[in-house]
């Protein structure tokens, strides 16, 4: 994708939460849109009126997306025909430059699904990263909630900052970003949620059973299974967990055109593995024998 995305750049994202849902303005000046093309390539493109935007199939005039609805085709020099819309959450979190590996879109899903990420929710996350998960908390737990994240690394603190604010427009006041290592323990006691996406969970199983409220959710984020076994043996090591549980999701998209109705060449198959367990009020560890119980 083409970039623009520097916070400097001049334009704001509309107020909410990031993602293209949140107005039914027309396109303004300053604004980041996605232009799709025939073959569906997307182009990231920062509106400013009286500039050009140039791609292999032409010329796109921004004033001739300035002013005009979500959803327009518009037309280059050439007579190619580009889609004009809003970035989603998941094109704005994932679709721009970063130096860390931000969570799949097809994975943020469903650990908001399975964390349990409600409105008000009080959520602890390490390591912040590019801000991704970040941002899909922010949304989940909405105004009424919070979101405290720690960041080892002050650079990517600082990548993250930037690009929340792209996002959202300005850091909302219900997040805390801070730089610290979450191995050596937190200040946050009685959080309902956390989040873990970082090499060595297991090393922050102490911190997370000190953060959680009874009842609480962690989840960890694994890519490999070596990682999952080593932080599953820790929270039942160091006990007050239960309900442990792993699994993955691929994700297989069809093309569904004419005759040709048959599933993609390609997959997004495994990216990581996604850990739960609940805390327990007590120092035991509860773990039922069956499956599926999510
Ligand atoms: C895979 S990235 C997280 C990506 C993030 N979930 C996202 O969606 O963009 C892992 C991050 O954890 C940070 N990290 C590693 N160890 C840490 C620690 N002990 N405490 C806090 N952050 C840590 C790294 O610097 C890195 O930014």
């Amino acid at each position: 994708m083409d970039e623009d995305t520097s916070p400097l750049a001049g334009g704001r994202a509309p107020a909410g939460h990031g993602g293209g849902g949140g107005t039914q303005e027309p396109f303004k000046d300053g604004e980041l849109i996605v232009l799709i093309d025939k073959v569906g390539r997307r182009h990231r493109v920062r509106l400013r009126s009286g500039e050009r935007h140039s791609i292999h199939s032409g010329l796109i005039e921004h004033d001739d997306v300035i002013g005009r609805p979500e959803g327009i085709v518009v037309v280059t020099q050439l007579g190619a025909k580009l889609l004009a819309v809003r970035p989603t959450f998941a094109e704005q979190v994932t679709g721009r430059r970063r130096q860390a590996q931000p969570i799949y879109p097809k994975d943020l899903g469903a650990i908001l699904v399975g964390a349990d990420l409600h409105p008000g929710a009080r959520v602890l996350e390490a390591g912040t990263g590019t801000g991704a998960l970040t941002l899909a908390a922010l949304r989940a737990v909405g105004e009424q909630g919070l979101v405290v994240s720690y960041e080892a690394r002050e650079e990517f603190l600082e990548a993250a900052k930037r690009g929340i604010v792209e996002t959202l427009g300005s850091l909302p006041p219900n997040l805390t970003l801070k730089l610290g290592d979450v191995y050596l323990g937190v200040e946050e006691t009685g959080m309902d949620r956390v989040l873990l996406d970082l090499a060595e969970p297991w090393q922050a199983v102490p911190a997370a059973k000190a953060a959680l409220r009874p009842g609480g959710i962690v989840f960890a984020h694994c890519p490999n299974v070596s990682q999952v076994q080593r932080f599953f043996d820790c929270l039942r090591d160091v006990r007050g967990f239960g309900m442990l549980e792993a699994f993955e999701l691929l994700q297989r998209g069809w093309t569904v055109r004419g005759r040709s109705m048959r599933p993609s060449h390609r997959m997004v198959a495994h990216t990581g593995f996604l850990c739960f367990a609940r805390r327990l009020a007590e120092d035991e560890l509860f773990e039922p024998e069956g499956e599926g119980f999510r």
